[in-house]
């Protein structure tokens, strides 16, 4: 009997995940129905939301419950079907889970074609990280030639578009990674004007002399001590993009010291500061605008997404906690079939 591996949900971690949170399960690869497909994975898109689907907390998504298999955007090949709108062969979109095989229909499934990028990039470039990196800055950051963005997790996906994206444009952007390596990558390789090792103790001074205008865009990723370094920099009329608050998912209790609540208000108002947090499907009916527009600057090599790429199903919970841990260097995807 062939089979097929599952990760599923065992236990919600209380802080960091930890790999006995997760459980390997092995079944019978499903039979399709009418209507339906059967897909075995090709690529499994390890992203920092699944940490919040781990928690069973009141979000914008449900959780996965326990037992339940672990949420995951994946590119396959279809493998046996019974609707004529996934054929046999065809290489297929769809959120699929931590599985080395899916079942599914036609609703919700996207047939890809790998002449055009290569699979794994659908999850990448060409998916929701890509579609968040041009939605937030297209609806929300608003670039203009001459300005100044920041980002944080610069040389991740999301922070990569964002700054390739905001190069073309003609902003001076600065970006903000963990460690020299990511940084050397960010200015030589991605054509960022510079780039700050969060773990500098300098971190803070140097950003004020990176930002000799100040900050137009704040593209927050992270949160916690990089949104303080860059708040007081911010200038009157920028803009933020909420997107992320990496530093803040494994939290498991509100940070102590300064409260910069009355400080944020008061900037927001006599800076006239936007502030706005965003989640990418919030633009989903712009998804074709955003294909048109990506699509050549892929193929003309204007945006470029390192992979760090782990092989196996098996390597699925490390991945996780690598991303949360900032140890993936690029789009963390795993090479499942
Ligand atoms: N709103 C949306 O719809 C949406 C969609 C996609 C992604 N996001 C968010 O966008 C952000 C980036 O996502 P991504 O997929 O591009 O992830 P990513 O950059 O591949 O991975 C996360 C990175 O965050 C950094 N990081 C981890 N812990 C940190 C901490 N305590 N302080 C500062 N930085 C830390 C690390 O980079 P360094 O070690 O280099 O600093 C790590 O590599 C995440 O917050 C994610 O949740 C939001």
């Amino acid at each position: 009997m062939a089979t097929m591996k599952t990760w599923n949900l065992k236990s919600r971690p209380v802080g960091a995940p930890t790999p006995d949170n997760w459980e390997l399960a092995e079944d019978a690869i499903p039979v399709a129905g009418d209507g339906e497909y059967v897909a075995e994975t090709l690529w499994l898109s390890i992203d920092p939301y699944m940490r919040g689907r781990m928690n069973d907390a009141k979000s914008y998504a449900q959780p996965v419950p326990i037992g339940g298999r672990m949420e995951g955007g994946t590119v396959g090949r279809v493998i046996e079907s019974k609707t004529p709108d996934v054929p046999v062969g065809s290489h297929v979109l769809y959120s699929g889970g931590w599985s080395t095989h899916w079942k599914a229909t036609a609703k919700g499934t996207q047939i890809v074609d790998e002449n055009v990028v290569p699979l794994s990039a659908y999850v990448g470039m060409m998916g929701m990280p890509g579609m968040t990196a041009w939605a937030g800055l297209h609806n929300i950051g608003k670039p203009v030639a001459g300005e100044t963005l920041v980002v944080a997790a610069a040389t991740g996906p999301v922070g990569t578009m964002v700054g390739q994206i905001a190069k073309a444009k003609g902003l001076r952007v600065v970006g903000i990674a963990g460690g020299a390596e990511k940084c050397a990558f960010a200015v030589d390789e991605l054509g960022f004007d510079a780039c700050l090792d969060r773990n500098d103790p300098d971190m803070t001074a140097k950003l004020k002399e990176a930002v000799p205008n100040g900050i137009d865009i704040y593209w927050e990723n992270v949160g916690g001590p990089i949104f303080q370094a860059v708040w007081p920099l911010m200038n009157p009329f920028s803009r933020m993009p909420v997107c992320g608050v990496i530093s803040f998912y494994n939290a498991t209790q509100a940070p102590t010291g300064r409260d910069w609540g009355p400080q944020i208000f008061r900037d927001i108002l006599t800076k006239r500061i936007l502030v706005r947090g965003f989640i990418v499907w919030d633009y989903q009916e712009q998804y074709s605008q955003f294909v048109n527009e990506f699509v050549p600057m892929i193929q003309e090599g204007r945006i470029n997404v390192r992979e760090d790429v782990s092989q196996g199903i098996e390597s699925a919970p490390q991945s996780l906690i690598d991303v949360l841990n900032g140890d993936n260097f690029g789009k963390k995807v795993i090479k499942v079939a």
